[in-house]
């Protein structure tokens, strides 16, 4: 029998979305995650026009900065992401993470946030094809395919994406690039199974790590998700 052909392996990191968590215990809520076991923290920034929802700004993001050294992840869900690159990263937003669909020329905001030293996201709608998003891929530190409709945690994922996880991954491949698969929403044991298997690396988790059970024990069971979908992804 032929040796098997050593793969190496891909980091797979999960980053809890603190949108999900108790916001009147956020610093509790970040400390139990570190603990557990989290790689990164989400924070969704929405300003209540790109979506239809609002949450907050630099001035919480310094908060967590403060009680973690995790990277912390920033998506922008605003109209003018260029505008707040800055406050965000002053604040401790290590990867800020911009949507095509927002106003701001993409490049333009790639340029800035290396001008600034940060890292450097590029994300899709569940309705944007990864066409918009491929002349990206050589410059950006993450592909984030989201897979629900950004706005508001706890919706359920949707599998139609997946062909847009194989699709990043396979481009990010090509060029030998090292640059995170990043995957948000409704994410949880079964679906993070299948979208570790379609090549993501980053697992943005909300509902599934903070509502219901103990966030140790949930970053512990999608932990074995995603080496289980990654198992599958190389054989
Ligand atoms: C949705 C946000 C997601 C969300 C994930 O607009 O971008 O990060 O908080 O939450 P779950 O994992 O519960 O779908
Ligand atoms: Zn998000």
């Amino acid at each position: 029998m032929a040796p098997a052909v050593p793969v190496p392996a891909r980091r797979l990191r999960l980053a809890p979305s603190l949108l999900s968590a108790d916001f009147s215990a956020l610093g509790d809520a970040v400390t139990a995650a570190e603990a557990g076991g989290a790689d990164a923290f989400h924070l969704d920034v929405m300003d209540g026009h790109f979506v239809p929802n609002i949450t907050f700004g630099p001035a919480l993001v310094a908060a967590v900065r403060a009680r973690t050294r995790l990277p912390l992840d920033i998506h922008l869900m605003i109209e003018e992401p260029l505008r707040y690159l800055e406050p965000f990263h002053r604040a401790g937003g290590d990867t800020l993470v911009f949507h095509l669909e927002a106003r701001s020329d993409p490049e333009e905001v790639v340029r800035a946030a290396r001008r600034l030293g940060a890292g450097v996201g590029a994300a899709i709608r569940p309705d944007t094809p990864f066409e918009r998003l491929a002349p990206l891929a050589d410059r950006v530190d993450q592909l984030l395919v989201m897979s629900v409709q950004p706005g508001f945690s706890g919706q359920p994922f949707r599998a139609e994406v997946l062909p847009k996880i194989r699709a990043a991954r396979a481009r990010l491949d090509a060029l030998g690039s090292t640059a995170d698969v990043s995957v948000d929403g409704g994410i949880g044991p079964k679906t993070a199974v299948e979208a570790a298997a379609a090549g993501a690396t980053f697992f943005v988790c909300g509902n599934s790590v903070f509502q219901g059970g103990g966030v140790a024990e949930n970053l512990a069971r999608l932990r074995a998700s995603v080496t289980e979908g990654a198992r599958r992804a190389v054989h």
